[in-house]
């Protein structure tokens, strides 16, 4: 039976990832470690906790000891790294945890990895490590080759992450890969990122809190084209190599804000701008041609359509957000955008 470790699997990819799993391999075994911070939540995995081929374990990718027993125990055959501190706007808070999860805990994982041996190693990364577009340019965009230049304490722990684990390629011959994907939408996503977070105030008609002019554009991705990409690159892509994953779907953040009230029939007047993030980055935009190329990978969920899905989720998911945002949630939102 093959084994999959998935780190970082109780939030919000890593858990739309351990569903692709379960329903594409029914046969394999399928581990989950994950530290359970403000980000993750053991209710997204309640459906399949009780499958005989699934097992959740809590424990942090920092806490060598921890990653070796379950290695031992476990001698997975396949690691899928999700687990990070993801939030940009909290990297500019504090950016200490990111450097230790996003790298430390990275380097573990792959120490483990080659004492046990595995398959392959797969890092989930970031369009963020490239830096940004600039808005009047709309011809550039990121490839495999654009030099890293990260702008953010968040994307730089993904970038320094992506040069170690390219480094035990090298020198370790570490079988290793790399996807760094655009930004993801859809179901159990963290309040705290720009579309859930728009809807849920939309519901309860707080105002919508857009940074600066609002003119930053993002290139948006389902979240299921993104799992079906990296079990690609998993099973047939070449190691030691990056794959960049996006769809060729850039959007103003303006654009999308509007999008999600109209959707729920809401006012455009809930919209609020406020003052804009530090060293914001004003564009990303992936160049998908490797991977389609190789792999023959493509999206296949249209915007107007996963919106439509990620909305309807998130009104017959109440209770899963609800909760999450009367918690410890609370007091981020109001340090963050209170005096803003
Ligand atoms: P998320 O914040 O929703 O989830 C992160 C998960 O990691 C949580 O379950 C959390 O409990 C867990 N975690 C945090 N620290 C841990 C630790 N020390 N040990 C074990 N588990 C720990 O993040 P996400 O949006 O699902 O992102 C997953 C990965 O994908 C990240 O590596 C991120 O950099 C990358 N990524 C995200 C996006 C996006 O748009 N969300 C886009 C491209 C790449
Ligand atoms: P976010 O979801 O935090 O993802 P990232 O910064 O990793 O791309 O933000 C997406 C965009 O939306 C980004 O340009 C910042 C902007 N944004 C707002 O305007 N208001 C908000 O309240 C948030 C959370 C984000």
């Amino acid at each position: 039976m093959t084994t999959y470790l998935v780190t970082g699997g109780a939030g919000f990819i890593g858990s739309n990832f351990i569903f692709h799993l379960l329903e594409r391999y029914p046969q394999a075994r399928i581990v989950c470690l994950d530290a359970l911070t403000y980000a993750g939540n053991l209710s997204t995995l309640a459906g399949v906790m009780e499958r005989e081929n699934f097992r959740f374990v809590r424990g942090s990718v920092t806490d060598r000891e921890a990653v070796f027993a379950l290695f031992q125990e476990e001698r997975p055959e396949y690691v899928v790294n999700f687990a990070a501190e993801t939030h940009v706007d909290r990297a500019i808070e504090s950016p200490g945890v990111f450097l230790e999860t996003n790298i430390l805990g990275t380097q573990n994982l792959m120490d483990a990895c080659r004492q046990y041996g595995v398959e392959r190693f797969h890092q989930v990364s970031t369009d963020e490590v490239y830096g940004d577009l600039p808005l009047d340019r709309p011809e550039l965009l990121f490839t495999e080759e654009t030099p890293l230049c990260a702008s953010s304490p968040y994307s730089a722990s993904k970038a320094a992450a992506d040069l170690l684990v390219q480094a035990y390629v090298r020198t370790y011959g570490l079988p290793a890969s790399i996807s760094r994907c655009s930004n993801n939408y859809g179901p159990y996503q963290f309040p705290e990122k720009l579309i859930p977070l728009m809807i849920a105030n939309a519901l309860a008609d707080r105002p919508l809190p857009v940074y600066g002019t609002g003119e930053n554009v993002r290139d948006w991705l389902y979240v299921a084209d993104h799992c079906k990409a990296i079990d690609l690159i998993l099973h047939r892509g070449r190691a030691g190599q990056v794959y960049n994953i996006g769809g060729h779907n850039e959007m103003r953040n303006i654009d999308i804000v509007r999008r999600i009230l109209a959707c729920l029939h809401k006012s455009e007047t809930l919209i609020t701008f406020v003052k804009d993030r530090a060293g914001h980055d004003l564009r990303y935009a992936i160049d998908p041609a490797k991977i389609h190329r190789e792999l023959g990978w493509l999206p296949e969920t249209r915007f107007a359509e996963g919106l439509e899905k990620t909305i309807d989720w998130y009104l017959a998911h109440r209770d899963w957000w609800e909760q999450i945002v009367s918690g410890e949630y609370r007091a981020y939102y109001q340090r963050m955008y209170g005096g803003r």
